[in-house]
């Protein structure tokens, strides 16, 4: 097990030698180094098992610290980080040479955000250099929320896990991408389109399902439990045996004839926010629940939050 604990003059340190630290952020925990080091990012693709053309968010104190390694923050972009950093956004823009290929995997462009968790606001601040940081799970895996969860996949590739308690959205930052004339939502996250459009206006959104090389890591499959999670539909069309060997993940009503036992709601008073602060923890509890053999789920409704709960699950899906 890596140590955990909330010492961030220790984390420092680490960061400093080229170590590696597990940081929370209100989103999802990451899995962090200093992104300046070319070893300290090669220890994280391979501490995840995550191919080497999947590029990393880098994480930096404020806007000022981002335009070190952008070329240019057009005015949309701006007004989106004025309005949201800290917070669940990463823009994607032009990258200076400030920023190694290794961290964008080759690309012209960086993924750049400032994170909202308060320990990881002061370390940052703390620090002389950016951190690079995926999320903290295995590639492919459900992201972690917890510090536990990095520690039950991923102690012995860390040395040190900063403990910031629960992620308080608890899904991965919504990705706005400023490289051609339009903006373009890339990644649905915890924040909403619509608190977005409000700022500039509508956007596009292009969620890739695929190895698309437009956000790499938007693979059709992620996000995904080792269990197979099939959809409600598709799971009422089936005869039911073996009741007791399903699990069910819902938003804010169990599903009949499931023992609630091996059921998890999101939010009993189906609030999304809350919802998207525990789909993670929901998709963990089930896989993790010796009983189940195979998670149902369903879609939420599809407006705020629901609309990244819906394209979880829906990775969540893809594999089985
Ligand atoms: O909330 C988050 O964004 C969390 C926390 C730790 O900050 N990080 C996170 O990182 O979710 P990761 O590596 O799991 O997902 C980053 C996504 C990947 O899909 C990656 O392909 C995409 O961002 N990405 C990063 N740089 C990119 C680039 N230059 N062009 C296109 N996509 C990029
Ligand atoms: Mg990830």
């Amino acid at each position: 097990m890596a140590d955990v604990g909330q010492d961030i003059i220790r984390a420092k340190r680490i960061l400093e030698e080229g170590g590696l630290v597990a940081i929370p952020t209100e989103t999802v925990y990451g899995l962090a180094g200093n992104a300046l080091n070319d070893q300290a990012v090669t220890n994280i693709f391979e501490a995840k098992n995550r191919p080497s053309f999947d590029p990393l968010i880098v994480h930096v104190a404020n806007i000022f610290q981002a335009e070190q390694f952008v070329e240019d923050i057009p005015n949309e972009a701006r007004k989106l980080a004025e309005a949201f950093w800290p917070g669940p956004l990463t823009l994607l823009l032009k990258k200076k040479d400030t920023i190694s290929d290794l961290v964008t995997s080759g690309l012209d462009t960086v993924a750049i955000r400032v994170p909202a968790q308060t320990l990881t606001r002061n370390l940052l601040a703390s620090l002389d250099f950016p951190l690079a940081a995926p999320s903290a799970n295995p590639f492919g895996y459900v992201s972690p929320t917890k510090a536990a969860h990095v520690n039950e996949q991923l102690s012995d590739r860390l040395d040190y896990i900063l403990d910031g308690g629960d992620c308080e959205v608890g899904l991965e930052s919504t990705i706005v991408s400023f490289v051609s004339e339009q903006p373009k939502v890339l990644r649905l996250g915890g924040l909403s389109v619509e608190a977005i459009e409000q700022v500039i206006g509508s956007v596009e959104v292009t969620i890739h399902s695929s190895s698309s090389p437009a956000a790499p890591g938007m693979l059709k499959s992620h996000y995904a439990p080792r269990k197979p999670v099939i959809l409600k539909k598709v799971f009422d069309q089936e005869s039911k045996e073996n009741i007791d060997e399903i699990g069910a993940l819902m938003f804010n009503a169990y599903m009949d004839d499931i023992p609630v036992e091996n059921q998890f709601l999101l939010s009993a008073s189906g609030d999304l926010n809350v919802g998207a602060r525990r789909l993670f923890l929901g998709l963990r509890t089930l896989d993790q629940n010796e009983n189940i053999k195979v998670i149902v789920t369903d879609f939420v409704p599809n407006e705020g939050l629901g609309r990244a709960i819906n394209d979880r699950i829906k990775r969540a899906t893809a594999k089985s």
